[in-house]
């Protein structure tokens, strides 16, 4: 009869161990007790990257990298991305359910009734240089938040908890667009309460004297498709940041900053910015070949290519090509998509990406979209961290509520010098 167990025999000292298998899984703990001797500390797993190491359960996103699946609570993101809006996404993703219609009614309400920020904000937005990376500024400001509201830091209080909910996912545009009119030199332009989420954010941004600003509504919901394709996607580097500086129990802002931190990364969130460089580097569809060559050769990476978890075409950038022929409807064809149409259908036909399994990921097609829709490259980063909060604030709260997660902290292999004698100034040699 089969057992849900692993038997694992220790060369070392002849013993066997049977240890439990549960979800696929064994717990690296159980290792521990395969000692060699009694003050052992015992057998560890070595995973440098998290290659094969699942550091907590949870329940909100599901992606199968080998078939190119994402779902959100179970449903796919394709049915998400044509159906739903970012803020019922967000709901789902915080709370397990779409929500019903008074539900979003009253939750659409609480959001928009965050979206002002302290006018002292702007004080220190204005104290940043006219060319500071918008990214660098979001990830201080959003830091500073946790200064106005101390409340925050009853991390475990259900009240503290909906309230911090509201005014990170509410605030989040308000200190982008305003962090983006800082370093176009432009006055700040306060939130209107009349609009959708993401036309409220396209009002903050590009208002100019008009009274009333109306977003252009196929731009208004690719941004919000967009950012539905954003909203979470399981354990990533920003993600991982959050829970582990989340599990320290700081409160919620500090962890948001730190996991925006990750998302500035160019493997990160950084990618969409480094394909666009690496568009404009390449320059023309006939020097593709040429480039392709250059990656190949280990000089360099095919930025928006590959993925640590998608072995196969990341469904988002599916969705996110179909966005960009909308978009594109308005604001004419950026030139740069004749590029990247090339090099993905260069990549595809060649044997190296073909057998690393790299394809095209969400940042591939983004950065060209938010292009053609006005935005800079340094805000890249910015759009993607607005809908990555509610992903951010929902795996936080779950880390929160899961009995077994404790302060985040990973051994190590220690290969340094064994204890030596204090060298005196005379007898060191200069490394
Ligand atoms: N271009 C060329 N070669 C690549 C690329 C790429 N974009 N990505 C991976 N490879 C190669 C590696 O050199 C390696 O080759 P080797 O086996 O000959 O050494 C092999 O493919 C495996 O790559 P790893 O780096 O081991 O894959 P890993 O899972 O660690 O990296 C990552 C994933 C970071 C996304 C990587 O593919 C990459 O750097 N891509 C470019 C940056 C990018 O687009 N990032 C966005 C990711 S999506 C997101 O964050 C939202």
């Amino acid at each position: 009869m089969s057992k849900d167990t692993l038997t694992i025999t220790d060369n070392r000292t002849g013993r066997n161990y049977e240890i439990p298998i549960q979800n696929g899984t064994i717990r690296s703990t159980d290792l521990r007790q395969i000692k060699i001797s009694e003050d052992d500390f015992g057998l560890m797993g070595y995973d440098p990257a998290f290659m094969n190491t699942a550091s907590c359960q949870s329940k909100i996103t599901f992606v199968d990298g080998e078939k190119g699946v994402l779902r959100y609570r179970g449903y796919p993101i394709e049915e998400l991305a044509e159906k739903s809006t970012y803020l019922e996404t967000a709901y789902l993703i915080l709370y397990g359910e779409l929500p019903t219609e008074a539900e979003l009614k009253q939750w659409a309400h609480n959001i928009t009734f965050h979206t002002i920020i302290h006018e002292n904000i702007k004080k220190f937005i204005d104290g940043f240089h006219y060319d500071a990376h918008p990214m660098g500024m979001l990830v201080s400001t959003v830091a500073a938040l946790s200064t106005f509201y101390p409340d925050a830091r009853s991390i475990f209080d259900p009240e503290s908890q909906r309230k911090q909910t509201y005014r990170l996912i509410g605030k989040m545009p308000t200190l982008a667009a305003f962090v983006y009119r800082h370093s176009r030199g432009m006055p700040y332009a306060y939130p209107d309460n009349d609009l959708s989420y993401t036309g409220n954010f396209l009002n903050m941004l590009f208002k100019m004297t008009e009274v009333k600003y109306r977003p252009d509504p196929i731009l208004e919901h690719a941004l919000d498709v967009l950012f539905i394709l954003h909203a979470d996607h399981e354990q990533n580097c920003g993600t991982n940041a959050m829970r582990s500086v989340g599990s320290s129990h700081v409160d919620c802002y500090s962890a948001v900053a730190a996991a925006a931190a990750a998302l500035y990364g160019p493997l990160h969130g950084g990618a969409n910015e480094e394909v666009l460089r690496m568009l404009r580097e390449i320059g023309s569809k006939n020097r593709v070949p040429e480039f392709i060559k250059k990656v190949k050769a280990g000089e360099g990476l095919l930025m928006g290519f590959g993925h640590r978890v998608y072995k196969n075409y990341d469904p988002r950038a599916k969705i996110i090509k179909q966005v960009a022929d909308r978009v594109f409807e308005v604001t004419g064809r950026n030139p740069l998509l004749d590029i990247a149409l090339e090099l993905e259908r260069i990549a595809l036909e060649d044997d190296y990406f073909i057998k690393r399994k790299l394809y095209p990921n969400v940042d591939f097609y983004s950065g060209i979209i938010y292009e053609a829709m006005g935005f800079p490259v340094e805000m890249f980063p910015v759009l993607f961290a607005i809908p990555r909060t509610s992903g951010w604030i929902a795996q936080w709260q779950e880390m929160l509520s899961d009995p077994e997660q404790k302060i985040a902290r990973p051994r190590q292999i220690y290969l340094g010098p064994e204890k030596r004698v204090y060298a005196a100034m005379e007898q060191r040699r200069s490394a």
